[in-house]
């Protein structure tokens, strides 16, 4: 293990440092401010992604010039937007939600955005949509409920391309994704999910542990090799 040679600062400082680099980089526009307040004032919860984090897929996005975007949870569509709007003319993203109240209103947040005509919002269990999508998606955001996160996996690798980036958030739960022994379904679904990776030739991946005002939590992000 590397110890690193430069001052690692506590956690108090993390969301002060997300909150520096989200105004310098990453601030929000007023359409992503609504989604907040509106995700706020109807009780959704608030684990959206960072605005960093945002920002981070919508950079995905450009780096791999993706034209067809997948999200498999919505939520109230705040990492939506912020892909939405990074998405070339003839763009167009795909988003599944399981909770009734959470669609409603991720949808209440994408028109209030005008990209209704960009985003296509399906209500209902991502593996029963998922075999009514037509493949293949440029880039796949796997950002729903983690137990199911082995069979998000293989719908992602049937509806690709070589050169398809999958990214997985919240792959590293505050260190929990280590534990053989952990009986958290969420944990048993990424580490089933993390090892069906690293056995699968057609796909390169890395994991991204990242900081901030969400804690301590990661990415995997993966590249689809061959199919
Ligand atoms: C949870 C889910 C998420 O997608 C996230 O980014 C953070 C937390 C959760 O269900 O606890
Ligand atoms: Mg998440």
């Amino acid at each position: 293990m590397r110890i690193p040679d430069y001052p690692s600062q506590g956690s108090d400082k993390w969301a002060e440092v997300d909150a520096w680099f989200s105004e310098k980089l990453a601030p929000e526009d007023s359409d992503l401010k609504y989604a907040l307040a509106n995700n706020a004032d109807q009780g959704l919860p608030t684990h959206d992604v960072s605005s960093l984090q945002g920002k981070m897929l919508a950079i995905f996005m450009q780096m791999s010039r993706a034209v067809r975007v997948l999200e498999i949870g919505t939520l109230g569509g705040y990492s939506t937007i912020w892909m939405a709007k990074a998405l070339p003319p003839h763009g167009s993203i795909t988003t599944i939600e399981f909770n009734e109240h959470h669609a409603e209103v991720a949808s209440q947040n994408i028109n209030n955005a005008g990209l209704a005509e960009r985003v296509t919002l399906h209500r209902g269990a991502a593996l029963e949509v998922l075999p009514t999508l037509d493949a293949p998606f440029d880039l796949i955001f796997i950002d729903a409920d983690k137990v199911n996160n082995p069979h998000y996996l293989e719908w992602a690798m049937r509806l690709s391309k070589p050169g398809t980036v999958i990214v997985g958030d919240n792959s590293v739960r505050g260190g929990n994704v280590i534990d053989p022994s952990s009986e958290d379904p969420n944990v048993i679904g990424l580490r089933k999910f993390v090892g069906m990776i690293s056995e699968d030739e057609r796909l390169e991946a890395t994991a991204v542990q990242t900081v901030g005002e969400k804690g301590w939590d990661g990415f995997v992000i993966a590249i689809v090799k061959t199919l």
